[in-house]
């Protein structure tokens, strides 16, 4: 009788959370990623959108040391594979820290905890987009307000042309050999994983984001998350 080599199962697509940051301009008293919406912590919102894709099979999430417990309580009934480790310093080194604990994959998506209302749509989006071949690819939106340029004494210096630019939101989408690639070369600080990926070169591509992918950052936000959230829940978005 022959038996068949051991199959590693390289799962399709893989989910990195930055969840470690302190929500310092939040202000509330805890990390952002376990101040409640709705009842429940932005983490659990998060990884319900990732979960109801139907296309993530593994999250990892990074939170602070002091938070391990507390997202494993979270996160208990997620409904797919959740890993749980510990972030960095800042947001960068939360990514590189989850990409270090899984596995090779052909998708992975790295998809902020504060952007915790992001519809499945552009979740499904993004992981499409890679899968279709794909290297690198951002949901984005276009910039509504006139955006000038100041000096250091806020003096204007000139106003940019809005229609080139864009608004860039999470879940970021990389073939999982290049975000590797991507975290592993020197670089200058960036706020994003595409600007990783953009310094080397690589084409970013981009695809429509949606008004309720906002960033929750400031208190404002959060009033605004729990209209959205409510809209939801009654069934309207
Ligand atoms: N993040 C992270 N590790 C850090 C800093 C940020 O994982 N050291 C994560 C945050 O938890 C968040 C995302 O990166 O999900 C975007 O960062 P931001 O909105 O700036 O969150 P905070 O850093 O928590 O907020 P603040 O800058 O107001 O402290
Ligand atoms: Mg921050």
């Amino acid at each position: 009788m022959t038996t068949s080599p051991t199959r590693v199962l390289v799962p399709r697509v893989v989910a990195l959370v930055p969840a470690a940051g302190q929500g310092v301009r939040l202000a509330a008293g805890m990390p952002k990623a376990f101040v409640s919406l709705r009842g429940r912590p932005l983490i659990w919102h998060c990884v319900q959108g990732l979960v109801a894709s139907g296309c993530v099979e593994v999250v990892v999430v990074a939170v602070d040391e002091h938070h391990h417990d507390h997202a494993r309580a979270a996160l208990a009934e997620a409904g797919c594979r959740v890993r749980i480790v510990t972030g960095g310093a800042h947001r960068a080194a939360s990514v590189r820290a989850a990409l270090c604990a899984v596995p090779d994959a052909e998708v992975v998506l790295v998809h902020d905890a504060a952007r915790c209302l992001t519809p499945v749509s552009v979740i499904q989006a993004v992981a499409q987009a890679v899968l279709a071949g794909q290297r690198a690819v951002v949901p984005v939106l276009p910039v509504a307000d006139t955006i000038k340029q100041v000096d250091s004494d806020g003096r204007v210096l000139g106003t940019v042309d809005r229609a080139a630019l864009r608004v860039v939101q999470t879940p970021q989408g990389f073939a999982g050999d290049l975000l590797r690639r991507a975290h592993q070369a020197p670089c200058a600080p960036v706020t994003d994983d595409a600007g990783l990926v953009e310094a080397l070169g690589v084409t970013v591509a981009t695809l429509p984001g949606h008004p309720h992918a906002f960033k929750i950052t400031t208190p404002f936000d959060l009033a605004v998350a729990e209209v959205v959230a409510g809209g939801r829940v009654a069934g309207q978005a």
